[in-house]
């Protein structure tokens, strides 16, 4: 279970503790807050279920902003050290801090043809790959048309908030 027990928060509350479960958008928090939240929600995969469906139900604008909320992965902001929390031990987990010289050339090369085609960062759920899984999902996500990228980003970062849940109710 979370806790604090989303069914228990103000709204305060709820922006304060699960306001950054997406990335600089604590609207999506409070959105769901708006909805209204039972003790069904007090679960992981249930909030994240229902903070997902906002985020889904958002307008295409809302939407974009949150995917540019989202770093470069393997970028310089990275490399700077001035990624959330969160970011910092995903990218980390996928190794991201790990890459040699070239491997950090190709992502800064496939980091800027990407945001030249859709206007919008990379956004991958990075749990689970290594980097050269995610090179292989850039290259191909890469020759999609925008509307489907644009989905595919947001149904990533609905993944990425479930794994944040997760890890945040195990703490
Ligand atoms: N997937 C998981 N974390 C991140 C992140 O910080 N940036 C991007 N672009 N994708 C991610």
């Amino acid at each position: 279970l979370l806790s604090p027990a989303p069914s228990q928060c103000s709204l305060e509350m709820l922006t304060h503790h699960y306001g950054d479960i997406y990335e600089h958008s604590p609207w999506v928090a409070e959105a769901a807050w708006q909805h209204g939240l039972t003790e069904a929600h007090d679960t992981p995969d249930a909030l994240a279920e229902l903070m997902g469906l906002m985020l889904q139900q958002a307008s295409s604008e809302q939407q974009i902003s949150v995917i540019r909320a989202h770093p470069d992965l393997a970028g310089k902001a990275a490399m700077a050290g001035e990624l959330t929390q969160d970011s910092t031990s995903e990218q980390a987990g996928a190794g991201l801090d790990q890459c040699s010289p070239e491997e950090f050339a190709r992502f800064e090369y496939l980091n800027v043809a990407y945001k030249e085609k859709f206007g919008f960062p990379f956004v991958i759920a990075v749990k689970g790959l290594d980097r050269h899984g995610i090179l292989d999902a850039f290259e191909a996500r890469l020759n999609n048309d925008a509307a489907t990228e644009r989905q595919t980003a947001i149904e990533q970062i609905i993944r990425i908030a479930r794994f944040r849940l997760r890890a945040r109710a195990e703490q």
